[in-house]
């Protein structure tokens, strides 16, 4: 039997053509959103949607809006052909893979702006960056029309935004969190973690083990200020260059926290030489045990 091979298509009429068919015949459908360099975070979303949806589409695009001008959209990997081949080995049914043009057409003059929950943290290290993730994120719903989305809790602001997004606008879908997978020794898996050399990767390592002991610090009645301002020195000590942030936020709306009297979120973000890493990690209330 010949092996599964993900179908790939490039223009926005086919990707629409191919989801009213399987829609005729009665299937849900799925959307995975990605830049492609796909790792197996990615891989862990599209088999979410396999087990919730009849059909999944991943989208690779590596969105130029979304990047400022001293970021990496250049140097940003770009493998297509290995990101088909695990794809099919995941067994996703379609890739759409757009061309800039498609995306941003002559004279594109529209953004969507999720407010508050995007102030602060990424928002605030990354000018404009979730005005171009709304937006083709947006655009990426409205062209599949999906059941379901599937994003990573690796990019937590992110999710939470396009949560926001998703019930302001009404968008008939659901976003379905997925928890972040991690190598063994706690490094959150990200696209950009090739750019590491073995020391950088050593360090690397540092940031989530830094991350669970603060949670665990605020869980026991730690103050919050003392605790993120003790984890941002840790990860200098560890080695790290820069800690752009470690913010503890309300996790259902990114609300900023004094006191620790609803479910939590501890994120981060450091850096090593050019290539900045991000994690989060959940902080339970003082009556539950961290995670
Ligand atoms: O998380 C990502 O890879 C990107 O921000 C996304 C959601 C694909 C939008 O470009």
């Amino acid at each position: 039997m010949a092996a599964f091979r993900t179908r790939v298509v490039r223009s926005i009429p086919a990707l629409r053509d191919t989801v009213a068919r399987w829609r005729r015949d009665g299937e849900t459908v799925g959307l995975v959103p990605t830049m492609g360099a796909l790792h197996e975070g990615h891989i862990e979303l599209v088999r979410r949607s396999g087990a919730h949806c009849d059909r999944t589409v991943v989208s690779i695009f590596v969105n130029p809006t979304q990047f400022n001008p001293d970021e990496d959209l250049d140097r940003y990997p770009r493998q297509e052909e290995d990101d088909l081949k695990a794809l099919s080995a995941a067994g996703a049914d379609l890739a759409f893979i757009p061309a800039a043009g498609d995306i941003y057409p002559e004279g594109f003059a529209t953004a969507v702006h999720v407010g508050r929950v995007t102030t602060g943290m990424e928002g605030t290290v990354r000018i404009g960056h979730f005005d171009g993730v709304a937006t083709v994120v947006c655009k990426l719903f409205m062209q599949t029309g999906p059941d379901k989305a599937f994003f990573g809790e690796k990019d937590y602001q992110q999710l939470i935004a396009v949560q926001r997004m998703v019930r302001d606008l009404d968008m008939p879908l659901t976003v379905v969190p997925v928890p972040t997978v991690r190598e063994a020794d706690g490094l959150a898996l990200s696209s950009r973690n090739a750019y590491l050399s073995p020391e950088q990767r050593r360090i690397a390592a540092t940031l989530n083990r830094i991350l669970r002991e603060t949670a665990r610090a605020i869980a026991g009645g730690r103050a919050i200020d003392a605790a993120t301002a003790a984890a941002r020195q840790a990860l200098l000590d560890a080695g790290f260059d820069a800690v752009d942030y470690v913010e503890c936020r309300a996790a259902a709306d990114l609300a900023a926290l004094e006191t620790l009297d609803r479910p939590a979120r501890l994120l981060a973000t450091a850096r090593l030489g050019p290539t900045r890493l991000l994690d989060n990690v959940p902080i339970d209330r003082p009556d539950r045990p961290a995670r």
